[in-house]
């Protein structure tokens, strides 16, 4: 059988590994678990699991909806935002085609792509933030989506809501722009962008979110976008039936609603990466300014030969060399006493 070349070309996804007897710090969760009034959520509608899920997700898209101030048309839900990539791309791009991003970055953009046989044009980052006047220059008249990651993974910067806008501004209308905002949450810096605003200027602009970060529902498998009613009904049109099922949409309902849960995240992120980062610094070790729940740092030497060492006293990193960032980690912050772990085992190591 003749495997299609687009596909044969994709490189697997590589996840954040998980070592027995190490904290998993690797794949950007929440280190407090879920909302408990998530888990409650889930046990009262296990007895109903019989029962094909709402296919519109409709309560959860409408309290989506409230807090976004649009209206429900304006949302779509998904199979975490992994797929919300995917279904954009299987609506608006066609072979011959091509989208613009960048390489060092979450490497789903690039997934979605290749698996509809478009072209993948992609730049790298300057100084560890997104390029946008070089992606700018990558847009032709094939051009069909650009996707922009804000905080970006793996580095944690950003790009400011001047920045953002005045690159909307340069871009044709019939080019769809997608703002992926997996870690937006976290973000405290008053020039982050304001995407519902952007979202009244801009038509052509897709704003998506996830339920796997701040609201510590990884496993469920729930994620969002935000945009025009004609890109998001577009867009939901390539979707599986049934592709959010019926426990993720009660515990992100649940979650949504557990403004304790989401302070005390809030909290436990702000402070640790107060200390990381004044941690690292007094060991003169490099890393980006974050505005995520990780922070990316240079390790002296290739992280090939660092990440077992690490993972064998206790913690488990994110190995960037399939972002092509050899010498860095990425470090979810965890619970103090995980930072403090990894501080020892830096010292130790490095
Ligand atoms: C930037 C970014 N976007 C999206 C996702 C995936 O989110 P979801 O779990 O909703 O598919 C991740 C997960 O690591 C991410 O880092």
């Amino acid at each position: 059988m003749k495997l299609k070349p687009n596909i044969a070309s994709m490189e697997a996804y590589t996840p954040g590994k998980t070592v027995p007897g190490a904290v998993k710090l690797s794949s950007n969760e929440n280190p407090l678990g879920p909302s408990p009034k998530a888990v409650e959520a889930i046990r009262e509608v296990l007895s109903g699991v019989h029962r094909y899920p709402d296919g519109a997700s409709t309560t959860l898209k409408r309290t989506l909806a409230e807090s976004w101030e649009v209206d429900p048309e304006s949302i779509m839900v998904a199979n975490g935002s992994d797929e919300i990539f995917a279904l954009l791309a299987a609506s608006w791009i066609s072979p011959g085609e091509n989208a613009v991003g960048v390489r060092e970055t979450f490497s789903q953009y690039r997934y979605a792509v290749g698996l509809f046989g478009a072209e993948m044009r992609e730049i790298s980052l300057k100084d560890g933030e997104y390029h946008l006047e070089g992606m700018l220059e990558q847009v032709d008249g094939q051009t069909r989506i650009i996707f922009l990651c804000n905080p970006n993974n793996p580095t944690g910067t950003y790009r400011s809501h001047r920045d953002i806008l005045d690159f909307l501004e340069k871009i044709d209308s019939e080019v769809l722009v997608v703002l992926d905002e997996a870690y937006a949450d976290f973000a405290d810096e008053e020039d982050f962008p304001n995407s519902r605003k952007l979202l009244e200027v801009f038509q052509n602009l897709v704003v998506t979110r996830t339920f796997s970060k701040l609201y510590g529902l990884a496993g469920l498998r729930v994620g969002y976008a935000v945009g025009d009613p004609q890109i998001i009904s577009g867009t939901d049109r390539a979707s599986m039936p049934f592709n959010v099922n019926n426990l993720a949409q009660a515990a992100a309902l649940a979650a949504l609603s557990d403004k304790d849960h989401k302070q005390r995240t809030l909290d436990l992120v702000k402070t640790e990466k107060a200390f990381f980062e004044k941690e690292l610094d007094k060991r003169g070790i490099f890393h980006y300014p974050t505005q995520a729940n990780f922070i990316c740092f240079e390790l002296k030497n290739d992280v090939a030969d660092l990440w077992a060492p690490i993972a064998e006293r206790g913690i488990a990193l994110r190995d960037l060399r399939s972002f092509g960032l050899p010498r860095m980690a990425r470090y979810t912050f965890g619970t103090r006493e995980n930072n403090v772990r990894l501080l020892e085992i830096l010292d130790e190591l490095l």
